[in-house]
């Protein structure tokens, strides 16, 4: 008997593999981290051969710690990092490049170029997104510009192209052996290259893009059989883009509802039912999830890049702490920021700016300021940025935010949870399962084969764990919050012509 069901979350960071009960909790994990490369500035790769090593680890350990066999498992989901792009020869398996991570800023000069006299909207009222350089399409179009050969074997129908869902499950499925080469519909919203209202490829921005069709994967639901894994012979019944993952496993299912991942970056997704709505304040319009043969839910997304990245960077490029919780404690120990704001636009600014060529800051400086206030400094910008993201939601949807459910893996800080409940004004609710990226997918893939009845499953699981309610006055939000977008307007405009110049040398220095 069946009694448990596998989700891969194959992230930005690591690779995991969660097993779930019937009941929505954990069963047993396994968890990889892999490289980041940067070779230059504003540069950030993945080995995908890395990446699908880990996948076959962290399924193993998850397998063995909770002592299962291949008949214990009901389906398997996948959802992963989206717009992280990677291009393989189908004959070989083989990557011709790394994966194009989504945060990489390399293509500005070919998204500038494919806006042309039309702007970054170029392409919007189809794929609901402005171009960036976030989104996988021109990525795609990078590599098939600047790596030998590429083209030709692209045309001659040799390559492959899939955001890591669809690198996975094409190596699940036997890869060079009749491998599927499929993707869901979330996973495609983020390619710029789907239409959001036929739900399939628009060959229109393909052309424009040169990428040839041959290399797409075809567009599925987020919840049926695409295939079975040829080593453990379980149906894969499951695929969501990470974020979306998160909205179904927070039981995001009616117009209205919301919820904020605090991870990597931090992604806020407000359900909007099966209305496509256009975004008018810097969101960007994307499939929520689609069920089998049912309607596809839409959501708008607030995007924001860096957020627990920036905890990082300050333990492994400025050694400030060991460990991110450290942050926490460093900050803890002042009661305000000093003043001080971290505007942390490492690959630009996504939402609601969308400008490519701001870089980060800290601002606000005095000889007062001290460690702790750069602390809290950094804490406070995902609170300030998720703030931002959170008006604009009001401002395009009309609806007023009542409450906001919250996950990932900063939700632990709770310093930062209770200043993000003071600086939006409203309740902040942490479900008892924080992994609710991993749930999701877990749960579209049970849907799937019959394991799950359907979305009351997942709301009937779903468990409030811990909420924070604001104690700030509104002047002092208002103050603090008026500071930060300041802040933010001395990012802008900071990349010159010939800034590469300067990143590559600089870059170059670093190796030496
Ligand atoms: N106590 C903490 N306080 C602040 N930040 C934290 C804390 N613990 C973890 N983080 C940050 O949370 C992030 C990890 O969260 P999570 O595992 O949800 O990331 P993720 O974006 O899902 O990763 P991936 O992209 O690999 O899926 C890291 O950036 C880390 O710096
Ligand atoms: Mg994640």
């Amino acid at each position: 008997m069946a009694d448990y069901v596998l989700a891969i979350d194959q992230g930005t960071t690591s690779t995991r593999a969660i097993v779930f009960t019937k009941g929505g909790t954990i069963h047993s994990v396994g968890q990889h981290e892999h490289e980041q490369i940067f070779p230059k500035a504003g540069w950030v790769e993945h080995n995908p051969v890395e990446i699908w090593d880990n996948t076959r680890e962290v399924i193993g350990q998850a397998m063995g710690k909770g002592n299962l066999s291949n008949d214990d498992i009901a389906a398997i989901g996948i959802t992963n990092q989206r717009e992280t792009a990677v291009v393989w020869d189908k004959n070989t398996g083989e990557p011709v490049y790394n994966a194009i991570v989504w945060q990489d800023t390399r293509t500005s000069k070919i998204v500038a170029e494919l806006g042309a006299d039309e702007g970054p909207d170029r392409f919007k009222a189809s794929c609901g997104l402005p171009l960036a350089t976030y989104f996988s399409g021109p990525k795609v179009k990078w590599i098939l510009d600047n790596v030998e050969g590429a083209r030709e074997r692209a045309e001659a129908g040799d390559l492959l192209f899939g955001n890591t869902d669809s690198w996975v499950l094409w190596n699940l499925t036997g890869g060079v052996d009749g491998g599927v080469h499929v993707t869901d519909v979330t996973n495609a919203s983020r390619t710029m290259l789907m239409n959001l209202e036929t739900l399939s490829w628009d060959e229109g921005i393909a052309g424009a893009m040169g990428i040839p069709m041959s290399m797409l994967p075809e567009i599925k639901s987020c919840s049926e059989v695409y295939g079975h894994s040829t080593k453990l012979g379980v149906p894969i019944a499951g695929i969501l883009g990470d974020q979306q993952a998160a909205t179904f496993g927070q039981a995001c299912f009616e117009k209205g509802m919301s919820k904020n991942t605090y991870g990597t970056g931090n992604f806020m997704l407000l359900n909007t039912g099966t209305e496509i709505v256009p975004s008018h304040n810097g969101l960007l319009t994307t499939v929520c999830y689609k069920i089998g043969d049912q309607d596809a839910v839409y959501a708008l997304e607030g995007s924001i890049a860096v957020t627990g990245s920036l905890v990082q960077w300050l333990r492994d490029n400025v050694g400030l702490i060991k460990e991110a919780p450290e942050i926490e404690t460093l900050a803890k120990e002042v009661d305000d920021n000093g003043g001080c704001y971290i505007v942390p636009a490492f690959s630009g600014l996504f939402a609601p700016y969308w400008k490519d060529d701001a870089r980060g800051a800290i601002v606000g400086l005095t000889r007062y300021v001290n460690k702790h206030h750069i602390a809290r400094a950094a804490l406070e910008s995902t609170a300030f940025q998720t703030r931002e993201v959170s008006d604009a939601m009001t401002a395009d949807s009309g609806v007023e935010l009542a409450e906001l459910r919250v996950d990932g893996g900063m939700v632990a800080n709770e310093t930062l949870m209770q200043f993000q409940a003071d600086i939006l004004g409203v309740d902040v609710v942490r479900p008892e399962v924080a992994e609710t990226t991993a749930l999701g997918a877990a749960y579209a893939a049970g849907i799937a084969v019959g394991f799950f009845s359907g979305e009351q499953d997942v709301i009937d699981n779903w468990k409030e764990g811990k909420r924070w309610s604001p104690s700030m006055d509104e002047t002092e939000r208002e103050r603090l919050f008026r500071n930060w977008k300041k802040a933010v307007t001395k990012t802008f405009d900071w990349v010159d012509d010939d800034s590469e110049a300067e990143e590559k040398s600089a870059s170059e220095d670093a190796d030496a």
